[in-house]
């Protein structure tokens, strides 16, 4: 994995040093702001890609924490809410962390793919339906009706796999 990723490194660092002189900027600089993949070509990934991992995999141990509650006998609905309005805000900056030049196609190790720069609007529409889901789940757990939250449970999956399917490459096959 690592040599590849180093072989796109490479043979993208001279268009992307390129670009960055055309548009004025000091190749050799890092990053101002760390969401420009061009400046940080030479070196590695840009931060944003761990950070928008980072959130991912807290939102998916957050929907573990609570299938695992709804598994129990006595679910904790408070920490099922609380699990829901954390995915529910992380949801809400999905969008943000997906800067021009991150997908699969731009040599770095993520998982993203191009789709989300050619269906914007689509993919921004999949990120709100998570803020929504998460939302509505959020304010129903504390009600405690196992089966209810347990069927908005399972929309708010939808919402996952709406997205993935379409904006995630599935490299797993699980
Ligand atoms: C709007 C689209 C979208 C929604 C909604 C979404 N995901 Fe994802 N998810 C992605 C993309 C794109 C990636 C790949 C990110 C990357 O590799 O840079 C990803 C990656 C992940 C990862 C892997 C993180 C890693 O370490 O690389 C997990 C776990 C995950 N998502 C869980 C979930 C769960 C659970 C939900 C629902 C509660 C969800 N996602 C909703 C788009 C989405």
């Amino acid at each position: 994995m690592l040599p590849f990723t180093a072989r796109r490194l490479v043979a993208l660092a001279a268009p992307l040093a390129l670009l960055a002189a055309c548009s004025g900027g000091d190749a050799g600089e890092p990053a101002a702001e760390g969401t420009d993949a061009a400046t940080t070509a030479a070196g590695e990934a840009p931060p944003i890609i761990k950070e928008r991992e980072e959130n991912f995999e807290a939102i998916g141990k957050a929907f573990k924490a609570i299938r695992g509650q709804l598994d129990a006998d006595a679910p904790d609905f408070a920490l099922i809410a609380a699990s829901a309005t954390d995915i529910n805000t992380r949801a809400q900056a999905i969008p943000n962390h997906f800067p021009a030049g991150t997908s699969t196609a731009d040599g770095f190790k993520t998982e993203a793919l191009p789709a989300i720069w050619e269906k914007p609007e689509e993919f921004k529409a999949a990120a709100q339906k998570l803020v929504d889901e998460s939302g509505k789940l959020a304010s129903l757990a504390p009600g405690g009706d196992k089966a209810a939250v347990a069927a908005q449970a399972m929309a708010m999956g939808g919402a996952c796999k709406g997205c993935h399917d379409k904006f995630r490459q599935d490299d797993e096959k699980k």
